[in-house]
């Protein structure tokens, strides 16, 4: 690392505002997806599932979008899991980053897909499409996860396979982790799907969630609020379609102020 390296670290711009991290390695997954590792700074407290402000200086002032935090609250790197937009003003920039370069992170996460939200239960539900899936890569990798449920059952639907490598990649890791291998086992679930290609298993969660592939190939029965609690993250369409669906089953939305049965957060585009 150089001295500038070392410099940029963790540096506050102001007592306010973003910090200086050091991008720690970045892995492309398609021509569209990237996931990235940067420096936690010292201090840095976030729920999993939260999100928070993160960018690149600007040519007058910087370029900030809300990224979900893709890393557990535990791990002392932070990880995002990106699109890449062509002319999106951020991330057409994001995804040149390489090890050693300085990111902008924002200082307070927020965010409703967490596990206060939701009072107590038996199975957790993630449902995910794109990159929707980054709140959840948090999720399930947080020990408490799977204090609180007996069963953890993460989804992930694209259009295409290829898109569905770094959920793939993440929950494999997760059942072969040192610590969270025995804690996961035989608790965690991936469900994945893709719409536009063939695949083992095609489709919208909303269709599979109605036709009853979901509950049929995990042995359970549909959702029902007095055991079920499901957290939703994907487009804007994808959460309309997938809210009426919980509100249908009788599930009602919850907060952090007013915990209950199924939370949601669109999944962020830069
Ligand atoms: P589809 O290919 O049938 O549109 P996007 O990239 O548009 O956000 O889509 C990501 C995934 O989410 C795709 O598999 C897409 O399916 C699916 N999807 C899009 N809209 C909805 C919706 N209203 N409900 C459920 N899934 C959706």
């Amino acid at each position: 690392m150089t001295t500038t390296q070392t410099l940029a670290q963790s540096q506050p711009a102001s007592a306010t505002g973003p910090t200086y991290e050091t991008v720690l390695s970045v892995h492309h997954w398609t021509d569209a997806l990237f996931s990235f590792r940067i420096s936690r700074p010292a201090g840095f407290r976030f729920r999993s599932g939260e999100f928070v402000m993160l960018g690149l200086e600007g040519e007058k002032k910087p370029i900030m979008r809300a990224y979900s935090i893709a890393s557990p609250s535990w791990d002392d790197q932070l990880e995002f899991f990106s699109i890449k937009v062509p002319d999106g003003p951020l991330t057409s920039r994001l995804q040149k980053i390489q090890p050693g370069d300085t990111v902008m992170l924002g200082r307070k996460p927020v965010g409703t897909l967490v596990l206060d939200a939701l009072t107590p239960g038996e199975n957790l539900y993630l449902l995910s499409t794109g990159t929707g899936f980054a709140p959840f890569a948090s999720i399930i990798r947080d020990p408490e996860t799977y204090e609180k449920f007996n069963r953890v059952i993460v989804t992930h639907t694209c259009r295409h396979v290829a898109e569905l490598a770094y959920s793939k990649q993440v929950v494999t890791e997760t059942k072969n982790h040192e610590f969270l291998g025995e804690l996961v086992d035989g608790k965690l679930n991936y469900f994945d799907s893709a719409t536009r290609e063939p695949y083992f298993r095609h489709g919208r969660i909303t269709t599979l969630i109605e036709n009853g592939q979901l509950f049929e190939s995990l042995d359970l029965p549909s959702f029902d609020p007095a055991r079920d609690r499901v957290m939703i993250c994907g487009s804007s369409a994808m959460l309309a379609d997938t809210r009426e669906l919980c509100q249908k089953f009788g599930l009602s939305e919850g907060s952090n102020a007013a915990p209950a049965e199924y939370v949601y957060e669109k999944a962020f585009v830069g």
